[in-house]
């Protein structure tokens, strides 16, 4: 299906009339899929379907004890309860906000030391790097060395390559050959993250005190001994954290940024509205985005038209025979739904090709999982438990970025899109931003 899979599935469920479901099979593996927000709910909310099916590459990168892809049993029901309390509860969420803003300043900083040089913005170079440092300093503290930051930026970009590349083995059956050498280098990553993670869990482990700081790691080394997680287990949720929340932010935040300066006219809307909501003798602070409607409604028609997951990235998978609507699906069917396919219905969203932020202020639709008919973080028990921590980062550094710049092409932007394990803009976005004049 290559890198338009969520399109090719789309018009194949149109064409064979089969929006509300889809069945085929992906070598030995059933798999359905739902282009409708009905069947949607039913896959994503039901108990049926709380699984997700685990393939070769993300076994071998450690992923196995990780969230994302345990069993729907009591080791994930533990795992989901600690990064709940711990990782995104609204209060650390909101504790997070002075690492959000030094992370804006050092972007702000990046962006004025490019335009100076180069005269334009490398955008998802420095979008890439802000979420990593936002991660990294969330999930580890301030204490990680400058090295092994960029290491752990590398060790994401070889895991994204490794993740997204089609593994024969996952769905025919000779799992023992390595096509392409993807086994090997899963291997060779595993060590890399290994290593490095273990030498910071330790060093923190030395330095003791871990009471009272606000990483992540820290709070899982003060659980109580019955709640505290093996040294293997606690390496596979910290990896997953830097790994997922590194480029679905940056990914989302480039396309909103090629969309600002495809709509200057929706770009000085946005920037009037931060204008009047915080004038010019400060920076935006999260306790303005209530505040800016059209900011955030611009942020939902970016998630409308460039989910970044639009397959919703990790499928479900059946843990006993159950029904979709009036089919019958068998255990062990892989689930999905095309989430691009439900937000670029006309059916459902009037002229949904076009960039219209405005639909969002006629109507309130939440997106955090329980309207289907745009649910980019999922829905259901397994729905995404970062998107407040992801739109906490996405909303401010947009409105950062809109206060203090004037974005502008640089050359003509090109929204052709690639999936991998996101869908990314095929092209990198390169642009202008002018400082804005403070009268
Ligand atoms: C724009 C940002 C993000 C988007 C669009 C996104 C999207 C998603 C989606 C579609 C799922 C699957 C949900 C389902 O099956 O119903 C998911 C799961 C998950 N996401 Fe996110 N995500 C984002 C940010 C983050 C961040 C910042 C983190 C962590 C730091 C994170 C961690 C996870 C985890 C651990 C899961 C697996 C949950 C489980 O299986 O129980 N995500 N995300």
């Amino acid at each position: 299906m290559g890198v338009h899979a969520h399109r090719n599935l789309a018009s194949m469920a149109t064409s064979f009339l089969a929006t509300r479901l889809m069945a085929f099979s992906l070598g030995n593996t059933p798999v359905i899929i739902s282009s409708h927000p009905d069947t949607a709910k039913e896959i994503l909310s039901g108990s049926s379907f709380s699984d997700r099916p685990i393939n070769d590459t993300a076994r071998l990168m450690m992923f196995d004890r990780a969230i994302g892809f345990s069993p729907s049993g009591p080791y994930w029901r533990h795992l989901r309860r600690i990064a709940t309390n711990y990782m995104f509860c609204p209060k650390r969420v909101s504790s997070l906000e002075g690492l959000r803003q030094k992370v804006s300043d050092q972007m702000v900083v990046r962006v004025c030391k490019q335009m100076a040089d180069a005269k334009v913005v490398a955008v998802r170079e420095l979008l890439q790097k802000g979420s990593l440092s936002h991660m990294v300093e969330s999930v580890f503290g301030g204490s990680l060395g400058n090295s092994q930051g960029e290491e752990l930026g590398l060790m994401v970009k070889e895991g994204y390559d490794l993740i997204a590349k089609f593994n024969l083995g996952d769905y025919f059956g000779v799992g023992f050959l390595d096509f392409y050498g993807v086994k090997r280098r899963c291997h060779k990553l595993a060590m890399r993250v290994n290593d490095l993670v273990s030498q910071v869990i330790e060093e923190r482990k030395r330095e003791g005190g871990f009471i009272g700081r606000n990483d992540f790691l820290s709070f899982l080394l003060a659980l109580p001994e019955e709640d505290q997680l093996s040294k293997t287990d606690m390496l596979s949720v910290l990896w997953e954290m830097i790994f997922r929340g590194t480029d679905t932010v940056a990914v989302l935040l480039e396309w909103i940024i090629a969309r600002m300066v495809l709509h200057p006219d929706i770009q000085a809307k946005a920037q009037q509205e931060i204008d009047t909501c915080v004038g010019d003798q400060r920076h935006v602070r999260d306790s303005d985005i209530p505040n800016l409607p059209y900011l955030q409604a611009i942020v939902k028609e970016a998630l409308r038209l460039h989910p970044p997951g639009p397959l919703l990235s990790w499928a479900r998978l059946t843990v006993h025979d159950c029904h979709v609507g009036k089919f019958f699906v068998p255990a062990g069917t892989t689930a999905m739904v095309n989430m691009w396919a439900i937000t670029h219905d006309p059916s459902i969203w009037k002229d949904p090709w076009a960039f219209k932020p405005e639909r969002f202020i006629d109507e309130e639709i939440s997106i955090m999982g329980s309207d289907l008919r745009l649910a980019p973080f999922g829905s259901g028990r397994r729905v995404c438990p970062g998107r407040v921590l992801g739109l906490a980062a996405v909303h401010l550094w947009l409105a950062r970025f809109l206060h203090q710049f004037n974005w502008a092409p640089a050359q003509p932007v090109d929204l052709s899109e690639c999936l991998r394990l996101s869908l990314e803009m095929k092209k990198p976005l390169v642009c202008r931003a002018i400082p804005r004049a403070r009268s």
